[in-house]
């Protein structure tokens, strides 16, 4: 049996992949352990999404090189998004490592481990479809134990058949596939009654989930909270990503209605300039944009909705960028996710486009963006300091255990003193008060009367 260290790259969907992984092979009883050190396996959970998260791993492989060549029995593993894209070739070019396994073959991880104990061949499995049986990413629940605390994460869809033109993604994860809603809302159930307390479903493109089936992301929501109501314990539920051509009013009226789901959208705009939107493949306008925001405010008031963008897209112009940045300055996004374009080999955009933007510009348009929602989000805390908030306490602070640390449902960080009843308030939903605020935390106290809501 072997001892397992598990690093992983990239987004939740590969955070979940790892909990799903760990447990496939703790239940073929290998040992998880923490640290590179003691272990004699070490696999990376991979991403692609930029150039950078693939040297990451790459430089993290050629240090254990030399452990890996002198230490009999060690060994090296890549599952995820870069071991899909480019694992045959990886498994060619570097001698010392031992296997990768692609984003819809994981299942496969403790038979291929099994076989690293056998002779000296270098194991690959790629592509595939992930509703193929087994696959534990999209197979029937089992009631884990995986759930990290009081944050439980189901996958909902997997894949992606939109086709952005600078993205990676559906070569990675390969085409939609959606999950059962029974199986979803099991899962859900099984996660809530092993403490979780808010579930967050995942998907790429989560407004897509079973599309054109009559049964969509609402009803879901609707059968989650039918399913869950009467377990004591869910206190929220999230959904991400959501793609700004597919999200409906009628989700954005079950995220109103349904008291539990939080008032939180992540709907990625990538751009505020028509013509880079177009070049993106994204399928709106900065105008269809607009009116999805509005809509959103409309339905659910006092919705948080948070963005991505990318900087330096190729042709991207000193006019386009601007249009970028008004779109940030006046739309008060919870938060926005900057990015430096990076072109990924075989994308349309890499084809297509000439990657002409300099790096030290757009190193500058990250920089402008983000101050700009700097100041969005130091104008929000300023506008909440003496409000009462609703969060979901979580505990002491990692970095202050003096304090303690709690989200509101559209995920702000608010910061406190510890509750006087202590540890067993953590997972319960507290009133705070905001006496001050930084661009990124609220400082809070107690509500004066404000005990835990039930
Ligand atoms: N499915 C989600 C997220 C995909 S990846 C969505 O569609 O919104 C997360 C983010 O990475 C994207 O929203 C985009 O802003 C960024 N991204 C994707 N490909 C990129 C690339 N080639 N270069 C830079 N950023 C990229
Ligand atoms: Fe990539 Fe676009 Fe799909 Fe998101 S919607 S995963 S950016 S192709
Ligand atoms: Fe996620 Fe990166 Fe793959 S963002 S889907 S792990 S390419």
């Amino acid at each position: 049996m072997r001892k397992i260290h598990l690093i992983t790259f990239g987004c939740q969907m590969n955070k979940l992949d790892s909990e799903l992984a760990a447990e496939a092979l703790a239940g073929a009883g290998h040992a998880l352990v923490a640290s590179e050190a003691e272990a004699d396996l070490v696999l990376f959970n991979t991403c692609s999404v930029r150039d950078r998260a693939e040297r990451r791993v790459l430089s993290r492989l050629a240090q254990l090189r030399p452990r890996r060549e002198a230490e009999p029995g060690f060994r090296l593993g890549l599952m995820g998004c870069f071991a899909e894209r480019d694992g045959a070739r990886l498994l060619e070019r570097l001698p010392y490592l031992d296997f990768a396994v692609g984003t819809r073959q994981f299942a496969r991880l403790p038979e291929i481990v099994a076989r690293l104990d056998y002779g000296r061949e270098r194991i690959g499995f790629f592509g595939g479809r992930a509703e193929a049986e087994g696959d534990p990413g999209i197979g029937p629940a089992s009631p884990r134990k995986r759930h990290s605390g009081l944050h439980g994460f189901v996958s909902v869809m997997r894949g992606c058949d939109n086709r952005c033109s600078y993205c990676i993604v559906p070569e990675t994860r390969g085409g939609e596939v959606s999950r059962p809603p029974l199986e979803v809302a099991a899962e859900a159930r099984a996660l809530v009654l092993a403490g979780a307390r808010e579930i967050t479903l995942l998907g790429q493109n989560i407004d897509a989930y079973r599309k054109g089936s009559g049964f969509g992301l609402a009803d879901l929501l609707r059968l989650i909270d039918r399913e869950i109501s009467g377990d004591a314990g869910l206190l929220r539920l999230r959904f991400v990503t959501s793609h700004p051509r597919d999200i409906t009013r009628e989700l954005a009226a079950a995220v109103r209605e349904f008291p539990r789901a939080a008032r939180h959208f992540h709907m990625p705009a990538q751009s505020g300039s028509d013509g880079v939107l177009a070049r993106m493949r994204r399928g709106y306008d900065l105008a269809a944009y607009r009116e999805r925001l509005a809509m959103l405010r409309e339905e659910v008031p006092g919705a948080a909705v948070a963005s991505d963008f990318i900087v330096g897209f190729p042709g991207e112009t000193e006019a386009d960028f601007l249009a970028t940045l008004d779109l940030v300055e006046r739309s008060g996004f919870q938060n926005s996710f900057i990015f430096k374009y990076s072109p990924r080999p075989g994308t349309p955009a890499a084809r297509d486009f000439a990657d002409d933007v300099p790096e030290e510009e757009k190193r500058r348009r990250n920089r402008v963006l983000l101050a700009a929602q700097d100041r969005v989000n130091r104008e929000r805390g300023a506008g909440l300091i003496g409000t009462r908030l609703t969060v979901l306490a979580e505990g002491p602070s990692p970095r202050d255990p003096d304090r303690w640390i709690g989200r509101t449902d559209g995920n702000l960080i608010c910061v406190f003193p510890p509750p006087v009843q202590g540890s067993d308030r953590a997972g319960s939903l507290l009133e705070l008060e905001v006496l001050s605020a930084s661009s990124l935390t609220l400082f809070c106290r107690l509500a004066p009367g404000g005990a835990a809501k039930p």
